[in-house]
């Protein structure tokens, strides 16, 4: 039995354990990568300040993220079919964050339903937002999320169109797999999975399949990203999705700090500071490096979260910091889970909260709430010297 003592235990397991092809879809960022690499090896950069001779006795990670309470400030990223990685993902990886006290949030592309998490939780989740095209669907599936009684719509502004990565194309990915000669032989090293599988009816996009009518292929997440997805998004658009909500609202995928402005202009609750993990625009820069010209341009109006990169609780001390409130980890659980089910969901965040707990407390710090930028040390080029445009 393998010892699990870091995300990267989970990623081994993960990769073992589930289908090439959607461990591949977790795995990959857009085009040449480039974006995916340095959202980690940005976090690396920094350096954390060792302090001595502190009290090091009652700390406390707790925080709020949007006024709810959480044990950590970390929460889950929307994952799209989540449920490929593992049988009934969504509903697995809800409960055990639910169980550990952070938010969970579903993606619009998920296979488990907004009702069937629902049904299967007692506190609310985040309910993730693709704009469609369909105006009617749109209305629709908000009201889905309402009457789920989600505490907050996320919605995520970063994908109009799908980045290429290259290998869910050379993988033919699907949801359900389709049944080729290089899907069965590596399905046949995959029983767990497959004998998972086939004890649950979940299997494709729950959100989607019997509320849309005329799609060409449901199994296909980059046909249904093409043919639905609005590529006419922009901000008045999002000023009547807010409306048409009426809750708490948070924008994701803000990487620039003139859209962090248009952002709180809108009267956002959050924003999420993310690239889509490196999977949308290759070239762009590290959220963490991002972060700091956003922070400082609204900082004071909205409450300012970040994603993309995190792979310990050093990297969610990090970004705290430098002045997130909170952070969403996308990666990091989905190992958890591809490797273990809702048990290695709770160990990734155990694992999270541990490093965060004692790397804290080793920077002379006992409450979360308390850690700023002088715990950091941050290289004097670390947001890039660019020329003015
Ligand atoms: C994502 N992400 C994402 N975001 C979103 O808003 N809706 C979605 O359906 C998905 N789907 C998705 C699938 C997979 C496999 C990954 C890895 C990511 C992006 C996600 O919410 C988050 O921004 C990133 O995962 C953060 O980066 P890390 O933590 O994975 O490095």
């Amino acid at each position: 039995m393998t010892v699990i003592t870091c995300i990267d235990d989970l990623k081994r397991l993960h990769k073992r354990r589930a289908p090439k092809m959607f461990f591949d879809y977790c795995e990959s960022g857009s085009w040449t990568e480039q974006t995916f690499r340095e959202n980690t090896s940005d976090f690396d950069k920094l350096r954390l300040r060792q302090r001595v001779a502190v009290d090091m006795t009652n700390r406390s990670t707790t925080s709020q993220l949007i006024g709810e309470d959480v044990s950590m400030p970390v929460a889950l990223a929307p994952v799209g079919i989540t449920g490929m990685q593992h049988y009934d993902g969504e509903i697995l990886a809800a409960k055990a964050a639910e169980k550990f006290g952070v938010p969970f949030t579903l993606s619009t592309m998920s296979i488990c339903s907004i009702e069937d998490v629902a049904a299967h939780t007692k506190s609310p989740f985040w309910f993730q937002l693709y704009t469609m095209k369909d105006e009617d669907y749109l209305r629709r599936l908000i009201e889905r999320a309402k009457a789920a009684k989600c505490s907050a719509l996320v919605i995520t502004l970063d994908l109009q169109i799908l980045g290429q990565r290259h290998k869910d194309l050379k993988n033919g990915l699907s949801a359900p797999p389709k049944l080729t000669l290089a899907s069965m032989i590596d399905l046949a090293f995959r029983w767990r999975w497959g004998m998972g599988m086939l004890s649950t009816k979940r299997r494709t996009f729950g959100n989607i399949i019997g509320h849309v009518d005329n799609i060409k292929d449901p199994s296909s997440l980059s046909a249904w990203t093409a043919e639905q997805f609005d590529p006419a998004l922009d901000w008045k658009k999002v000023e009547r999705i807010k409306e048409m909500w009426g809750g708490k609202v948070i924008l994701k995928g803000i990487l620039d700090a003139e859209d962090a402005k248009m952002a709180a202009k809108v009267g956002a609750d959050a924003i999420i500071v993310s690239n889509h993990g490196g999977r949308q625009l290759d070239g762009a820069i590290s959220s963490i490096r991002a972060l700091p010209s956003i922070v400082e341009a609204v900082g004071d109006q909205v409450e300012i979260h970040l994603d993309s990169g995190i792979r310990s609780g050093q990297d969610v001390l990090k970004a705290v910091a430098m002045g997130a409130k909170g952070t969403m980890i996308g990666r990091a659980y989905i190992y958890g889970l591809g490797a273990m089910g809702q048990q290695g969901v709770t160990k990734a965040l155990e694992v999270i909260r541990n490093e965060l707990d004692v790397s804290m407390a080793l920077c002379g710090k006992r409450d979360i709430k308390d850690v700023g930028r002088d715990i950091l040390l941050v290289p004097e080029d670390f947001e890039g010297r660019w020329q003015a445009s």
